[in-house]
């Protein structure tokens, strides 16, 4: 089929009542992302001709939602909107659209904007199976009955009959296997009469969309359904709980597919990477691993377990010890982080940087081969390379007004428990005595000392 002869309408002007919230149900994110774009994704990896988007339920909300992800969706060459002013039902909602494509002529494929996770490949084997059958109405069902869909109701020959909401249905229509996705290939003239002649006797009082495979039955059309055994690809959210249903097989997909480029996973079910995280081979996540946003983890790093880690690079061979955070923040070569290290924001470390247990890091730069092992602060400081910082040292950046910058340069060496009181800089090579307060500057070379001496007083018998 080429998109000469394809339309589009996804339905998406339903409030959404059972997720109980205010925004309309096709806004709801998904992995950051709304369900309604999702559909128009896939729909516009179809290159129909029109796609036509009926809205009702806060229609401006869903259209400038769709409007401002343009640069992902636009693809159509005419992308359109309806207004269902009144939500009487998917049925009505299709028929509001109809106007749209008065002077289109072929096939109207119809998607719902709650169902969001249908591969195009999906549907391209659909849109097959309808011209191959020559069919008027197919219906794209599942072999699944434990669920809330219409059923999809077959007479004794074996054909489709009807489809039978799930709270219009007998107790022995409730028992059929096959259920009905929501999506339908449907030729356009048969689809502008059929729509028409809906009615709205049943237990809801909408008009029902699913009414029109009855209709093309009974009026001897060719209908029936292609059966997908994939029953995750037109999960629908209607529920908070659908909603939790997608995200597990949208984070799913992601790890099988980077399973497949040879990433290493402990306990995939234990982790979430985002769809747009990047990793590379050979990269080995432990368990209970959180990687989002537009983070990158290079070849041969390797994450222990309960990590978090968000818009953050992590180059090549680096190991990420037990229960760390990074966050926007981009690490060397060859590091070793952790465990339990938090890097804040504006974090930038270079190759060879340890930073061990406890040890805060924000908005610094850690050059080559520096050192912080255990229980630090270091914020708004550049540290030089080859650096050591002692056990417990802090620098003072913030004076209740303004932040402060601590410079320390390459190959100084700070005591245990030094407060460094910015904004303050130390000189190549210097040495900090443990335990120092440091409010001046320490020249290169230089050994600062600031603790009042050591006294020993003989105890009293
Ligand atoms: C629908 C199907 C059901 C199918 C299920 C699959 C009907 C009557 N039932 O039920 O057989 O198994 O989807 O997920 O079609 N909408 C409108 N205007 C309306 C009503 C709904 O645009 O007046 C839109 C909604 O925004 C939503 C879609 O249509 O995107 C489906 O509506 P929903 O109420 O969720 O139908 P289901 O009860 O899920
Ligand atoms: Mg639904």
């Amino acid at each position: 089929m080429n998109q000469e002869n394809l339309a589009i309408i996804v339905l998406a002007a339903g409030k959404g009542t059972r997720m109980q919230q205010d925004i309309a149900k096709v806004l709801t994110s998904t992995c950051k992302y709304p369900l309604i774009c999702h559909v128009l994704e896939t729909a516009a990896g179809l290159s129909p001709e029109k796609c036509v988007v009926v809205t009702g339920y806060h229609e401006q909300a869903v259209k400038d939602c769709i409007l401002n992800h343009q640069d992902k969706l636009y693809k159509f060459q005419k992308l359109s909107f309806v207004n269902q002013s009144e939500q009487l039902g998917t049925g009505h909602a299709a028929l509001m659209a109809m106007p749209e494509l008065k002077d289109f002529q072929g096939t109207v494929l119809i998607l719902y904007g709650d169902t969001p996770l249908v591969k195009i490949e999906t549907l391209k084997e659909f849109l097959k199976f309808h011209q191959e059958e020559k069919n008027t109405v197919s219906v794209l069902g599942l072999e699944d009955n434990n669920n809330a869909y219409g059923r999809l109701i077959k007479n004794l020959e074996g054909k489709l009959t009807k489809i039978t909401e799930l709270k219009d249905c007998s107790s022995r229509e409730k028992q059929t296997k096959e259920t009905n996705s929501g999506i339908y290939a449907v030729d356009s003239a048969f689809l502008g009469s059929a729509l028409k002649n809906l009615e709205n006797k049943n237990a809801q009082s909408e008009y029902y969309l699913t009414d029109i495979i009855e209709q093309a039955f009974k009026e001897n059309q060719n209908v029936s359904a292609l059966i997908i055994q994939d029953a995750n690809q037109v999960q629908g959210v209607n529920t908070k709980n659908d909603l939790t249903l997608i995200n597990q097989e949208i984070y799913r997909r992601k790890i099988q597919e980077l399973i497949s480029q040879g990433v290493n996973f402990l306990l995939p079910e234990t982790c979430v990477i985002a769809p747009e995280a990047k990793i590379e081979a050979d990269a080995e996540i432990g368990i209970n691993t959180t990687i989002l946003g537009n983070s990158k983890i290079e070849r041969g790093v390797k994450i222990e377990g309960n990590a978090f880690i968000i818009n953050s690079e992590i180059q090549s061979d680096t190991l990420i010890k037990f229960s760390s955070r990074i966050e926007n923040s981009v690490i060397g070569k060859n590091c070793q982080i952790g465990p339990f290290a938090h890097l804040r924001p504006e974090s930038k470390l270079g190759d060879n940087v340890k930073i061990g247990n406890f040890v805060e890091s924000k908005k610094s730069v850690f050059h080559s081969g520096a050192k912080a092992s255990h229980l630090s602060y270091i914020g708004d400081a550049e540290v030089g390379k080859n650096v050591n910082i002692g056990a417990g040292t802090i620098t003072c950046n913030y004076d209740g007004k303004n932040k402060h910058k601590t410079n320390i340069q390459e190959e100084a060496f700070i005591g245990s428990n030094t407060a460094l009181v910015a904004p303050v800089n130390i000189g190549k090579n210097a040495l900090i005595g443990a335990g120092s307060v440091i409010t001046k500057d320490v020249p290169e070379n230089h050994l600062g000392l600031s603790r009042t001496e050591q006294r020993n007083i003989k105890k009293k018998p």
